[in-house]
């Protein structure tokens, strides 16, 4: 992030007189309980959301040679983003066209020269053109394998970052279509030099938008947080910024005031005390986290059950061991404090929900990225002629 911005972003929070909580968004905003539990509303949103939507399958530091490979769902449509030999990368439907097997089975890998079914062993270049029935020519030579190519799917790679589709009608997308305008801060981030270090998933017995809610304010860290990070983190200020459905959130530590009392603005940075959360409707949360960058990812499974796939990528390759075990205790600490103080009470609310005693919940103004992340999930759905 250029340093204009940081004290652009810093000016928001400056003196310590300003009201806070703040700043306030405009309105509280009633959400009805059902949508997190209701079945027709999850097939809405699989159908308006996950179908339609460009989403983020990953950062490309994930596909660094050709060969590499990551699978993930797109709302129900299996996909597999791999990188070709000239350096761009494709998704197909990971699924094969003899009879429907799933072709990649593993989260990701590298050092593909060919895809193979495991179930008959058709064989697919990595362009996706189907190349041989081995041992069945002839058992096909009716098939005509310029015609049964893997299904392709809209992709798109800009800024470090992979989306892909799953809708094949309205042609391709842009990663600055897909961004809504964040593309030019994220730019700044250098996110195609990032490398991988580890990814972990986690399933949870709660809806897909309650991973979302979880990082969407900082209001409930000094009570759910009280015995581990609530001592270094400020609840009652924040800075938040909109993309079309996308938003910007930033949680800063208490440690922003020190900053803010040096006198000049050239000596003041935000990164060191920020947490900074790129929300990306409907499913993908990029935190840039003083060092390093997290990547949430979240695969619904039905309404009240997702995956939670959490990754951590350092700005370079690790360049020894206790570099690369530095940032994979990020990664543990990160899923410390989610899986043990987070997850738990997100699951409690779902169950909560689902018993129907609460016919809503309710974003105060204290929560603008809460509200402005619902008002858009509300008009992405209305927008595709979904009645919910
Ligand atoms: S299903 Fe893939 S080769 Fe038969
Ligand atoms: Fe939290």
């Amino acid at each position: 992030m250029r340093h204009e911005r940081q004290v652009e972003l810093l000016r928001r929070l400056q003196g310590v007189d300003a009201p806070r909580p703040g700043p306030l968004g405009a309105a509280s905003m009633h959400n009805p309980a059902r949508m997190y539990t209701a079945p027709e509303v999850f097939a809405a949103e699989e159908r308006a959301l996950f179908g339609r939507m460009p989403l983020l399958a990953g950062l490309s530091g994930e596909l660094a040679a050709p060969g590499s490979f990551l699978t993930t769902l797109a709302g129900r449509v299996p996909v597999v983003v791999v990188r070709q030999p000239d350096g761009t990368v494709k998704a197909f439907v990971n699924a094969c066209r003899h009879r429907g097997a799933t072709l990649l089975t593993a989260a990701a890998g590298d050092g593909l020269g060919k895809i193979t079914c495991p179930y008959h062993a058709w064989t697919y270049g990595l362009d996706g053109c189907l190349r041989a029935f081995p041992g069945a020519e002839a058992g096909f030579d009716d098939v005509d394998k310029a015609t049964h190519g893997l299904h392709e799917l809209p992709v798109a790679e800009g800024y470090g970052m992979i989306f892909v589709r799953a809708d094949t009608g309205g042609g391709a997308f842009s990663a600055d279509e897909a961004l809504h305008g964040a593309h030019a801060e994220l730019a700044d981030f250098g996110l195609e030099r990032y490398a991988h270090i580890e990814s972990r998933s986690h399933e949870w017995a709660m809806n897909w938008k309650l991973v979302m809610d979880t990082f969407t304010e900082p209001y409930h860290i000094p009570w759910l947080h009280k015995d581990s990070i609530a001592p270094y983190y400020l609840f009652d200020r924040w800075i938040f910024d909109a993309y079309g459905p996308h938003a910007r959130f930033i949680g800063t530590r208490k440690s922003v005031f020190d900053e803010l009392a040096k006198p000049d603005t050239d000596d003041w940075d935000l990164l060191p005390h920020a947490t900074i959360q790129y929300l990306l409707v409907p499913n993908a949360i990029l935190v840039h986290q003083i060092d390093h960058v997290e990547l949430w990812r979240l695969v619904p499974v039905s309404v009240d059950r997702t995956i939670a796939v959490t990754s951590v990528f350092a700005p370079e390759a690790p360049a020894t061991e206790k570099a690369q075990r530095y940032f994979v205790k990020n990664l543990d600490v990160l899923l410390g404090v989610t899986n043990a103080e987070d997850f738990p009470a997100q699951e409690r609310v779902q169950r909560n929900l689902a018993s129907r005693a609460l016919p809503e919940v309710v974003y105060g103004k204290m929560e603008p990225a809460l509200s402005h992340y619902h008002t858009a999930i509300h008009k992405l759905l209305a927008d595709a002629g979904e009645l919910v």
